[in-house]
């Protein structure tokens, strides 16, 4: 674990670029990189350029995730943003949120203010019913019909072999998860129920769109057991327990049936007398009598015989 978080550390460390506080900078240089679409700028990962044209690299003033990229896990940071603000991409200071048609910056939903209907629009692919598209605030409130706005943005990441594995997010301004916007007609559409055909995630309403080329489950729902499912697994522990109880009599009655046999060859032997097979055999106690006689006949014998011996013994010394 702890060598995981070292590595961790170092690799973070040597991903951040590394620029002194002072160094000058403008932020008329700030890109987004064209495939992870993170933003660049001529300061590091803790440092953001005080003003647009020549300024300096300063440390930063607020942060955007718990964990901040380039920090390490000693190190000071800084503060998150409190509620109806937010901490811009190069980290220079909390600010207000941003009115419809203001901008925002890319994929930021959050920066913009939410609408009066909040409760009616919000949804997993929006900040309270707000998002942000073309880098505007807009709200999520086409209807169906209606003319919408698209973000069609493919983050490509580059694997530790080289690999190269791209991951495309469509984002609309159209009513979630009940419509989505059609890439050629840039229309609101109804979103596709489970079973239906898709080609892309956001045509299903589950938000998942499955090798098939059909709208299934979303990822992480529970699974929906069917009635037929339930009677075979009903009809299979019925069957097992049946099988079970029926193998157990069987099973007691032949160790019965042993026993029986037992009985009936140690009556014989005790008796010594003609019995009938089919006759009925002694009780337990009457065997134990017969068993008692048997061994006191034994030791009657070897008793008579002992003192037989003796007394041949003693008549030819
Ligand atoms: C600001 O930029 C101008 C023009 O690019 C340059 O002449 C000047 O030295 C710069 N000032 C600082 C403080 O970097
Ligand atoms: C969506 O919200 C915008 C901004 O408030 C508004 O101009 C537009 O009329 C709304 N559209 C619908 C269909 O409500």
């Amino acid at each position: 674990m702890i060598i995981l978080a070292t590595v961790l550390v170092l690799s973070n460390q040597a991903l951040s670029s590394s620029v002194a506080v002072g160094t000058s900078c403008s932020s008329s240089n700030n890109r987004l990189d064209p495939s992870t679409h993170k933003l660049l700028t001529d300061c590091d990962d803790r440092t953001f350029c005080t003003s647009p044209t020549n300024g300096t690299c300063q440390p930063r003033q607020c942060r955007r995730d718990e964990f901040p990229f380039g920090y390490g896990q000693t190190d000071p940071l800084p503060p998150l943003c409190g509620d109806g603000t937010f901490c811009a991409d190069e980290g220079s200071g909390c600010q207000n949120m941003v009115e419809v048609g203001q901008p925002c910056e890319m994929n930021r939903d959050e920066q913009c203010a939410p609408p009066k209907n909040a409760m009616e629009l919000a949804s997993s692919q929006n900040f309270n019913g707000a998002v942000c598209l073309q880098s505007t605030c807009m709200f999520a409130n086409a209807t169906i019909g209606q003319r919408c706005i698209i973000d069609d943005t493919t983050y490509v990441d580059t694997g530790p072999d080289g690999q190269q594995s791209g991951n495309r997010i469509i984002r609309h301004n159209c009513q979630t998860p009940l419509l989505y916007c059609d890439l050629a007609s840039t229309q609101c559409f109804l979103a596709r129920p489970v079973g239906m055909e898709c080609a892309l995630d956001y045509e299903c309403r589950s938000f998942n769109c499955g090798p098939q080329g059909s709208c299934i489950e979303s990822a992480g729902s529970a699974h929906q057991v069917q009635r037929w499912q339930y009677a075979i697994a009903i009809v299979v522990v019925a069957i097992s327990m049946t099988a079970t109880g029926a193998m157990l009599v069987v099973i007691h009655q032949r160790l019965r049936l042993q026993q029986h046999r037992e009985l009936r060859e140690y009556y014989y032997e005790q008796v010594k007398c003609v019995v009938r097979p089919r006759q009925k055999l002694p009780s337990t106690r009457l065997m134990k009598f017969y068993s008692l006689r048997q061994s006191m006949f034994a030791l009657h014998h070897r008793a008579t015989h002992r003192q037989r011996q003796e007394n041949k013994d003693y008549y030819t010394d």
